[in-house]
């Protein structure tokens, strides 16, 4: 006999593999509907990037059909709640997890990392938000292909910038505000006062994610940050070569020195191997082997993602364009990474240690 007990004790048989605790005592299953033979119930992920969902799916299809129905018919939605340690906070309130993209040095693809796994995450269903906190160098612009300036609208008594949208995401940089050619020569302090009002005064929302493309090294902008802003984690962007991996070393160190203490997420290897168009499954290793594993190793951070370096990207960021879907090595690639990252963040949250390495 089919009945809501026994179907739910039959799925409090599966297992969230990275939570480590069945799903209905997780509270994932919700509106659990039997007519007949059918069982219709939804799985509320902890992230719309959950790169786990089918693997649970077959396992809830397996528990009911084995242990209490052969012939029943199981229909599942899905539907998610980003899960958060934020709560009763007064900055950035409606903001659920703040991740930050670093480096250490230049050029190995922090703002490109950071863009697309604001899309990534978007095309799945997240809301996302993204802050070019790079003030000196800002990449946002030219990678939306964006150059119109953000409003000030009055909001509850405040002042706020509004932030700009495009593919379903919300955009600040300080280069919507400037000439494209215009530079900025800022002291210190001025820099880490506009970094302040780009996190305050802006009318973000609410949001599943909200994610911060770092300058290079480690100034006034990371520490402003770190040490101001609650920020959930941060992501290590490094390219295999030793040159890279040393100034990684260092971003490392700053984010766990005392008085930032911000927590690590994991790290990423982007250019890992130059995959040519016309050549299908062909591997160069342009920069070398290896780098990210070797840093997740010396950290004890996982690996999350290894990124081939593709033309089409740099094409596309360079024109503006979206580099998701260009190419089909990078876009799995990619995927796989921004999965790895929102399962990484879901899981810190529910305060469980991490099985990715
Ligand atoms: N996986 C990739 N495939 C192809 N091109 C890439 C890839 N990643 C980044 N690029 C290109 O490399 C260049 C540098 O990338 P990006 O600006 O994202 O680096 P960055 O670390 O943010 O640099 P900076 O330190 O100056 O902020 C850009 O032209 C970008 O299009
Ligand atoms: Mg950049």
């Amino acid at each position: 006999m089919l009945t809501k007990d026994k179907v739910l004790e039959a799925l409090s048989q599966v297992i969230e593999p990275d939570l480590r605790k069945d799903l209905v005592s997780l509270g994932m299953i919700e509106n659990l509907v039997i007519e007949g033979k059918q069982v219709k119930f939804t799985i509320v992920l902890t992230t719309p990037a959950c790169p786990l969902k089918d693997l649970m799916a077959n396992a809830c299809v397996n528990a009911v059909t084995k242990l209490v129905d052969p012939g029943a018919e199981v229909q599942i939605n899905f539907t998610s709640r980003v899960n958060t340690v934020r709560q009763n906070s007064d900055v950035l309130k409606g903001v659920k997890n703040i991740i930050a993209v670093a480096s250490g040095k230049g050029g190995v693809g922090k703002s490109t990392v950071a863009a697309n796994l604001a899309l990534s995450l978007a095309e799945e269903g997240a809301k996302v938000g993204l802050l070019d906190a790079d003030i000196y160098g800002p990449s946002v612009p030219t990678l939306f292909g964006i150059s119109s300036a953000p409003e000030m609208k009055e909001i509850d008594g405040h002042n706020l910038m509004i932030p700009l949208e495009k593919n379903g995401i919300r955009l600040l940089s300080i280069g919507f505000m400037m000439k494209a050619d215009q530079a900025i020569v800022w002291r210190g302090p001025m820099i880490s006062s506009a970094i302040r009002q780009f996190m305050n005064d802006v009318a973000w929302g609410s949001l599943d994610y909200l994610i911060i493309d770092l300058p290079p090294g480690t100034g006034d902008i990371h520490l402003t940050l770190a040490q101001q802003f609650p920020i959930t984690g941060a992501l290590i962007v490094t390219t295999p070569q030793e040159l890279a991996l040393a100034d990684a070393r260092k971003a490392v160190t700053m984010f766990r020195m005392q008085g930032v203490a911000v927590p690590l997420i994991g790290v990423v290897e982007n250019m890992s191997y130059f995959s040519p168009e016309d050549q299908e499954g062909k591997r160069y290793y342009l920069f070398g082997k290896g780098g990210g594993e070797k840093l997740s190793m010396e950290t004890g951070m996982p690996l999350l993602g290894e990124i081939p370096f593709i033309e089409a990207v740099r094409a596309a960021g360079d024109e503006g364009i979206n580099a998701l879907g260009q190419n089909k090595v990078y876009t799995e690639a990619f995927a796989k990474f921004a999965g790895n990252v929102a399962r990484q963040i879901a899981v810190k949250n529910a305060g469980v240690s991490s099985r990715l390495k």
